[in-house]
Order: C-alpha cells, then structure tokens, then sequence
C-alpha cells in the first residue's frame, strides 16, 4: 500500500502491512493476528501523518489510529474534563471546545494531525503547549499488552518534547487524551501577532472564538497549506544557547531573534537562522525551503524523503558553520 495519503509530506512509499483501528480491543486483535504470521515485525503508529517523514519504504505493519469519541467524564464548577479519542482530528476537537466555551486550547487551532499525537511532543503554539492543560492520557503497551495511565509528570513533557519520544519510544499507542478545560476561560494573548491580528479583525471584546479565529488567520498566512504544498510544518526546533553565546551571536548579528527561557537560556529563532544562510525560497527538484517561512521544508510534488533530508542536512550544515549553532529536527524521520 502507498502511504502518499497518509503523510502531508505526500511521500510517495510503500507499507509492507497496513491496518487500522478504532479501540485498544481492535488494536490487540490485530496484534495478535500479526503474531501469527510475522512474530518480529516492526510496528509504526501513525496519526495523520503531519510530523512524519519517511525517507524509505516501511518495512513493517502501519497502525492507524481510528480511535474516536470526544466525551465529558467529569466536571467542577471551574473545569471540565473531556476525554479525546487518538484518531480524532486535532483542530476540529479545538473547534469543539471553542463552540462550547470550554477555554484553553483556542490557541491551538489549525494544528494539523490528530489528538493521540498531541502528547508525543507536546504540541504548542503561540505562547499554550498542551502540558498547560493536560490531565492524563491512556496508552496500550505493546510489549505488556496493557492499557497503562499517564499523568503530566510521567509524561515528561518538554519543548516539543515527551516521554514518548525519548525512554518509551515506540513502546505505547495512545489511546485516549484528557484535556482540563475551563469552564471561564482566561485569555493568553502573550504572542504578539494575535493582539495585532485582533486589533485588525476590530475585536472588542475578546473571547476564545476571536483568538481561535486570530491564529487560523496567522497561521493561514505563512504555513503552507499541506494540502497544496506537502509539508510537516516546522522541520527543526528553535535552538537554545547560553545567554554568553547568544551575546557574542547578538553582538556579530545585530538583529538576530531570541526570546528568553525561563532558566535563562535563550531560544533562538531557527527560521531566522535559515533565511539568513539563503535558503528561503530556495528549490532544488521539488524538494525546498518555504518562500513565507523559512522554518518550513516543502515537498512541491515528486521530492522523495531522500531528497528532503539531505536538504535539512545541508541546512543545518550552513547553519552551524555561520551561526556556530546546532538544529534539531522536529520532525520524526523513518
Ligand atoms: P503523526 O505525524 O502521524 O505522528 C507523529 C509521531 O507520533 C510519530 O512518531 C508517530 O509514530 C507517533 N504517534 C502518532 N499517533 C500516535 C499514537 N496514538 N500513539 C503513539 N504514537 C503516536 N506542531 C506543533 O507542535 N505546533 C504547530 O504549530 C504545528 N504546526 C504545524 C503546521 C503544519 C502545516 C504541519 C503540517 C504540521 C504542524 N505541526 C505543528 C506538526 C504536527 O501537526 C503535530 O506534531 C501533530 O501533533 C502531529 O499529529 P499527527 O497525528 O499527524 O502525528
Ligand atoms: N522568522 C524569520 N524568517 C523566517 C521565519 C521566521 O525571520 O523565514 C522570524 C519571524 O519573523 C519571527 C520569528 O522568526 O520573528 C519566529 O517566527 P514564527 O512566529 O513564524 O514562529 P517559529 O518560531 O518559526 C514556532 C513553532 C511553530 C508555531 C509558531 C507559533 C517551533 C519549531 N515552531 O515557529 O510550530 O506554530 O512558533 O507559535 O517551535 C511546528 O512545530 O511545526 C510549528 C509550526
């Protein structure tokens, strides 16, 4: 089976097995099916494949995660609870929440891919992560074949950053999130663009609709629709250096974009690092860099994993040698 569909890089691989399912019983099912016919086979979960490239065909079984359902499973006066299901689709949970006043995750809107991917690495944007209103999630071990509960801290969340990455990689599939939301929303309007993109939608008086609606008008405007242009969002975490590095940097590069950690370290830019070494816009076959942002590599139709990953190496090669800074890929590569 062709994957092209089932990443927004629009990889053109093929999947030895290919299987989805709708709950943790299917998913065991499967399982214990495959272990009849091919006992060592590698498994890879896939969501909807918007932070995902592949750069070879997948010689194992692709579990897609089909798991629906958004319920309420308890309430206080402040909060409500509200379980999600992994194959449930991450923005329009988002819109769910916003038309039923529940606050928190408004900031989130347009994020593409599913809700059982958003604890991987802790997906954010402009300035809410969802570590700011996570409760706990539900996950199958494939190893003890058990449903094992997770709360904040076991998940170890960090900048674009989790457990599930890291110690147990490729050991869970999570089946379920659940989100505490609030009942009285508080409004984080710390990003800048949104006061400025909600002063020029004319909003009076802010609610969760009018910020959900300033980020898919921001977002809208520099991320490349996937659907258009195959792409996985951000390729590369913004890097942090030591407040003496950032100093020297600030000093040669005058105008070079940071933002302070709360332990004082400083997150650079990386999209400004990469426009600065030339890149943006740059296109060699159908592999490139984004014309709007340069943070962003695009796929303009028949560019293999291959031909993406070398330009995220060269990219990161020119980086290092004018900055002196080391990139991260965000992006999982297989
Ligand atoms: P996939 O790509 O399918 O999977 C990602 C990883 O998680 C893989 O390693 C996969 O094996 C694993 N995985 C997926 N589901 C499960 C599961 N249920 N159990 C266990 N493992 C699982 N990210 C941000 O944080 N902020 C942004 O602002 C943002 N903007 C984006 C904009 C664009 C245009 C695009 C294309 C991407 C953007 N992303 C952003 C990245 C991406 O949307 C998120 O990382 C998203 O959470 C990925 O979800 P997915 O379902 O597509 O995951
Ligand atoms: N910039 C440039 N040139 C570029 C791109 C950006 O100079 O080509 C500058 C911008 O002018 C701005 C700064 O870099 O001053 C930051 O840019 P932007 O606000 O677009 O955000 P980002 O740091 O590039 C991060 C996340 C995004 C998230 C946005 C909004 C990472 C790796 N990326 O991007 O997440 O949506 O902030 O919060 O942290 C993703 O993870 O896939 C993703 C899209």
């Amino acid at each position: 089976l062709s994957l092209r569909q089932y990443n927004t890089f629009g990889i053109d691989v093929k999947a030895k097995h290919f299987a989805d399912f709708s709950s943790a019983a299917q998913l065991q099912e499967i399982l214990a099916y495959m272990h009849q016919l091919s006992p060592r086979i590698n498994k890879l979960i896939l969501g909807g494949g918007s932070n995902i490239l592949f750069t070879a065909d997948v010689n194992a079984l692709v579990l897609k995660n089909e798991v629906s359902g958004i319920n309420v499973i308890k309430q206080d006066d402040e909060f409500v609870y509200v379980q999600v299901g992994a194959g449930v689709n991450w923005h329009s949970f988002v819109q769910h929440c916003v038309q039923q006043g529940w606050g928190g995750v408004e900031n989130l809107s347009l994020i593409p891919g599913n809700a059982g991917a958003s604890p991987m690495q802790n997906i954010g944007a402009y300035g809410v992560e969802i570590k700011d209103v996570f409760e706990e999630l539900e996950a199958y071990h494939l190893h003890d074949k058990t449903i094992v509960k997770f709360s904040a801290v076991d998940c170890a969340f960090g900048y674009r950053e989790s457990v599930f990455k890291r110690k147990y990689k490729d050991q869970f599939v999570i089946i379920s999130v659940t989100y505490k939301l609030r009942k009285n929303p508080l409004f984080n309007t710390s990003y800048g663009a949104i006061n400025q993109e909600l002063e020029k939608m004319g909003v009076k008086e802010l609610s969760i609709a009018a910020i959900s609606q300033a980020v898919i008008n921001i977002r809208s405007s520099k991320l490349p629709d996937p659907k258009v242009i195959g792409n996985a969002g951000s390729f590369f975490k913004n890097p942090s250096i030591s407040k003496e590095q950032y100093d020297q940097l600030k000093n040669e590069f005058p105008s070079l974009i940071a933002f302070t950690n709360p332990d004082g370290t400083m997150k650079l830019a990386a999209g400004w690092l990469i426009e600065q070494c030339g890149w943006k816009g740059y296109r060699k076959g159908d592999a490139g860099c984004h014309a709007k942002q340069a943070l962003v590599l695009v796929n303009y139709g028949a560019a293999t994993g291959k031909e993406i990953y070398d330009l995220s190496e060269e990219i990161m090669q020119s980086v290092k040698q004018k900055f002196g800074v080391e990139l991260e890929r965000e992006v999982n590569i297989f």
